[in-house]
């Protein structure tokens, strides 16, 4: 039987060695491979995703899909993200992380996203919750007042109109907008209350699969992102705080996400 436990208990220390080699290569990053004008790979994310795939090699011999070096979906695999939000980590910017998950026949079991500058640790379990740094989450629930606060994701994988589209259509319904840089935090922040949603037209399942865990197992809604071959080929997301599910399904762009 699969040790969902050890498994976890691995990836949290995991997730904090690999978040501590990437600050620790910031200092004298140089050449910065670009693969569109928004998407690039420094050193630093060639080296912790080496470093993730040898320890759970190691560890437990279980599969890999990364950002940068592949893989091919499995039974059981994880699905790694080494540096999400590299132009902020390029940039000086706090906001990128680690993100780690692990998903066994089509569920995703364990969730974890290291945020080394922000000293933030994310972790879900399913069906066990979802923490910051041992709190408990939860969804906002709205409580904030005013108007609600969603995060759109962009990149050159869909037409720019589309998501500008989108924005303009989220505004009209007195929805606020932001854009963080990196999707595993902006659906981490979903799942901590602090933002109401998080939606991108097309996202790789590397960015967001232990958002998704995270932002379910606080109480939130997210559609069925491993659907149609989501964990190989993407998908579009959408993640929020229950209360806004029927709002932003309500959105042209979104309409028939479920
Ligand atoms: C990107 C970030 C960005 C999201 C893009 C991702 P990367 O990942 O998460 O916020 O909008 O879809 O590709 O390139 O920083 O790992």
């Amino acid at each position: 039987m699969t040790d969902f436990d050890d498994r976890l208990r691995f990836a949290i220390d995991l997730a904090t060695e690999a978040g501590a080699l990437a600050r620790s290569m910031r200092q004298g990053l140089g050449a910065v491979e670009t693969k569109s004008s928004i998407d690039f790979c420094t050193a630093a994310d060639l080296a912790v995703e080496a470093l993730v795939r040898r320890r759970l090699d190691e560890a437990f011999g279980d599969p890999v899909i990364g950002e940068e070096a592949g893989g091919d979906p499995a039974e059981l695999v994880w699905v790694v993200d080494p540096i999400d939000g590299t132009t902020n980590y390029i940039h000086g910017t706090a906001n990128w992380c680690v993100s780690l998950a692990l998903v066994h026949r089509g569920a995703v079991e364990i969730g974890v996203i290291h945020a080394p500058d922000l000293d933030q640790l994310f972790v879900a379990r399913r069906g066990q919750g979802a923490t910051l740094n041992g709190r408990p989450l939860r969804t906002s629930g709205l409580r904030h007042g005013g108007g609600a606060v969603v995060e759109v994701g962009w990149s050159a994988r869909r037409p720019l109109a589309l998501s500008l589209d989108l924005i303009t259509q989220m505004i009209a319904d007195d929805i606020e907008f932001r854009r963080c840089g990196s999707g595993a935090m902006g659906l981490a922040n979903v799942a901590a209350g602090i933002s109401d949603g998080y939606v991108e037209l097309h996202i790789n399942a590397w960015d967001a699969l232990a958002g998704l865990l995270l932002v379910r197992e606080a109480g939130g809604w997210t559609n069925d992102f491993l659907a149609g071959d989501g964990l190989r080929l993407g998908n579009v997301v959408v993640a929020c705080t229950a209360e806004l599910t029927g709002r932003l399904q309500a959105l042209g762009p979104l309409r028939g996400v479920a």
